[in-house]
């Protein structure tokens, strides 16, 4: 049976692509804009939509929208859908915990991830969420200041992170799938990390190491970010979300997630490994 792959465009979605492939299985690629060959169009917001790319499929790698997740819910019980791997994020702990304490009422905004899991976890089909903190390909936005501007301009550069590979989030989502409905995966949450606590001050500096690319880094004070990331973030409980995040990690080291290592039988990758695995991005 075929396996449905959403976010066609997005690097996770295509390290899943090429290591189902490779395993031998059967895809099926969509995409809000495709603009890869064989891929098919998806207008999550429509139930026809999903309705056509479901048909005939058994497994989804999803990835997480709260606007339609209720929509895709719907159309995957009536295809028939076995399971559903869910690229969330650690944030939806927090965000979970949030909705548990009421907050939302209170006026914080409940991080979006942890209520696209709740609609997830309520489908009529083996689920799996993995939960990422930071993703290392952050690091090509942080280059297209760096190409305008020789800057980096940023907010708690002194936070600790522990930014993960988009091929091990991949390797890790390849298991689950493969490993099909029915096993232990089922009803799951994996938190999943890098293998190493760094500041983002010290991965700047990492990039300036092994690029050679000088960088001036500037940072921002909270409302200084604000309204400088508002531009470019499509989700402000998101950007708050961002922002209490790295508050909170200012001054301590990130525990690490052994999620990958566990999984997939390889440690995780460095961030090294990341900057010599693209090596144009700078
Ligand atoms: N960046 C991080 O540090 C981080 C950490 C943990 C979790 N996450 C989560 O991982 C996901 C991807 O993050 P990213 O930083 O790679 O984001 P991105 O660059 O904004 O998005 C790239 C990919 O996400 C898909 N996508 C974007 N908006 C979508 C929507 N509204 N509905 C369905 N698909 C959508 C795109 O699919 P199309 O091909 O259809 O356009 C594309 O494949 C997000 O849900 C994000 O919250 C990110």
């Amino acid at each position: 049976m075929t396996i449905l792959i959403t976010g066609g465009r997005g690097k996770i979605a295509r390290a899943v692509r090429a290591g189902l492939v490779s395993s031998g299985r059967e895809v099926r690629v969509a995409s809000r804009e495709p603009d890869l060959l064989g891929t098919i169009a998806l207008d999550s917001a429509s139930g026809s939509s999903w309705s056509a790319a479901l048909k005939d499929i058994s497994q989804v790698f999803l990835y997480s929208d709260p606007l339609t997740a209720a929509l895709f819910v719907e159309a995957a019980e009536a295809a028939g859908v076995k399971q559903v791997v869910l690229l969330s994020s650690m944030s939806s702990q927090a965000g979970h915990e949030d909705a548990a304490a009421g907050s939302a009422l209170g006026g914080r905004a409940v991080d979006p991830h942890s209520g696209v899991e709740r609609v997830i976890l309520g489908g009529a089909f083996a689920s799996t969420r993995l939960q990422p903190g930071t993703f290392m390909t952050n690091a090509i936005y942080w280059s297209y200041q760096i190409r305008a501007t020789g800057q980096i301009r940023l907010p708690y550069l002194e936070a600790e992170e522990a930014p993960i590979h988009e091929q091990d989030i991949a390797d890790v989502a390849i298991r689950v799938l493969l490993d099909g409905p029915g096993a232990e995966h089922d009803g799951r949450g994996y938190p999943m990390t890098g293998p190493e606590s760094m500041t983002r001050r010290r991965q700047i500096d990492l990039i300036t190491e092994l690029t050679g690319v000088p960088i001036e880094q500037v940072e921002l004070t909270p409302a200084e970010a604000r309204e400088e990331m508002a531009a470019t973030m499509r989700n402000p409980a998101q950007l708050e979300s961002l922002m209490s995040y790295w508050a909170s990690r200012v001054g301590t080291p990130h525990p690490i997630e052994h999620t990958v290592e566990l999984l997939t039988g390889h440690a995780g990758r460095t961030f090294e490994q990341w900057l010599k695995d693209n090596p144009t991005v700078f």
